[in-house]
């Protein structure tokens, strides 16, 4: 299944007799590929303590809304923006009433308030309690905001009680999870996406390359998996692991990259072009290892460069072409030199990649971008790369969706 691979769930653990499960939870969250981190509401430190769920996840367990320590970690804001999934799992009546409250008088309610990624709960508690006229209009008005419930499960409870509000069993809680994730929005379609750089060699030590990770293009690939896609993924060098269920050919260099795509790119309902690719590279290639006496010229080393070839505008140009995204990664005027490059090159639609500090774009594990296509422009604010992929997947599928009606 796998389909929670490189999702970050922030998990959630409220104050209820379950809480001693959310250990296991974790276990299989991560089966699935997923990054824990876990934000325990003080009563839950009652019932199961924050050193089990810390060493389980492999992440400082977050407690405390005014805890210094944490907070400088991680700050509530950040914890919000970092998951693509907040799953709490007990939900406790109390924590349910506070939601729709729209609380934010300790850590957990105030992430879940700041938080724009899809919301789960599993609730857990006594079948009385579960079965409250307040506890069901308090989930009605959830489940109308949007809000994913996963259970509760009926059976025996832990106060010798049978009924409904027992806590779902955690594999379908994952499944349940993974799921969400899982939009069959692309599905019978054949995607073909390049990601990371291309290296330029210039002899067989030295290259000329950039900083690109490969991330936010294996993101994308992951989505469009969720989505029900084929995808073959097209990757410059990169150290960081492919998604299982793509294609993957690994190429080194811009025109290595060309050949590759265009074997396939006919074929494709979609490409993306989210590759850093050289714009130039060496007029020639040294054979050996070039020595600086064979180099220097006043002090300096005239290499001459030539320019490659556009891989996405040839792809562009093809007379039955698939829906063609490009990327423009740019410091200044970012959307107008996004717009020029949506022309120039003949695309479908272009993601403007705000590239211009260190906590975005290249390398990074968070993105900010804007989506251009056709008359319509939307704003993709800070998030992590998989959010960022998530809806970049279902602009495309909605685009496809409305070209195929008209
Ligand atoms: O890999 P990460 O570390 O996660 O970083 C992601 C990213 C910042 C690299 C990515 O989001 C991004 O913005 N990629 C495009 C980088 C760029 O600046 O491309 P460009 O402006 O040089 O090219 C515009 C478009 O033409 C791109 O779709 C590019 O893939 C394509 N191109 C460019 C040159 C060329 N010879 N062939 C091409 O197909």
């Amino acid at each position: 299944m796998q389909t929670l691979t490189n999702k970050r769930v922030l998990l959630g653990v409220t104050g209820g007799i379950a809480a001693y499960k959310s250990a296991e939870l974790i276990r299989h969250l991560q089966e699935q590929g997923s990054e824990v981190r876990v934000v325990m509401t003080e009563a839950a430190t009652e019932f199961i303590t924050p050193l089990t769920l810390q060493a389980l996840s492999q992440n400082p367990v977050h407690i405390g809304l005014l805890d210094r320590e944490t907070e400088s970690a991680m700050g509530h804001i950040e914890l919000a923006r970092w998951a693509d999934l907040i799953l709490v799992a007990p939900a406790t009546s109390n924590f349910i009433a506070k939601l729709v409250g729209g609380h934010a008088n300790d850590l957990l309610t105030t992430i879940c308030l700041a938080a724009k990624c899809p919301l789960a709960i599993a609730p857990a508690m006594n079948q009385a309690m579960w079965g409250n006229s307040s506890t069901m209009a308090n989930c009605e008005i959830l489940l109308k905001r949007g809000i994913h419930f996963f259970g509760p499960e009926k059976g025996l409870q832990a106060c010798g009680e049978e009924g409904p509000g027992r806590l779902l069993d955690i594999e379908t809680i994952v499944i349940r999870a993974s799921s969400l994730f899982d939009t069959g929005a692309l599905n019978g379609k054949y995607l073909v996406i390049t990601a990371g750089p291309t290296r330029e060699a210039i002899d067989p030590v030295r290259f000329i390359s950039n900083h690109s990770s490969g991330k936010q293009g294996y993101a994308i690939a992951e989505a469009a998996l969720d989505a029900g896609a084929r995808v073959t993924l097209i990757s410059g060098p990169t150290s960081i692991e492919a998604p299982a269920k793509a294609h993957l050919i690994r190429v080194n260099s811009a025109d290595e990259m060309y050949e590759e795509v265009h074997k396939v790119a006919m074929n494709a309902d979609i490409f993306i072009g989210v590759a850093a690719v050289a714009d130039y590279r060496p007029k020639t290639v040294a054979k050996q290892k070039m020595k600086k006496s064979d180099t220097l010229v006043n002090n300096s080393w005239p290499l001459e460069l030539i320019q490659n070839r556009d891989i996405i505008q040839s792809v562009a140009n093809y007379p039955s072409r698939p829906f063609t995204v490009g990327f423009a990664a740019e410091t200044t005027n970012i959307i107008s030199h996004a717009k020029q490059k949506l022309i120039k090159k003949n695309l479908d639609m272009i993601i403007a990649n705000d590239v211009s500090d260190d906590s975005v774009g290249f390398n990074s594990d968070e993105n900010k971008t804007t989506v251009l296509w056709k008359n319509h422009q939307k704003e993709l604010p800070m998030m992590s790369k998989a959010a960022t992929a998530s809806h970049i997947i279902a602009i495309i599928a909605e685009t496809l969706d409305k070209d195929t009606d008209d």
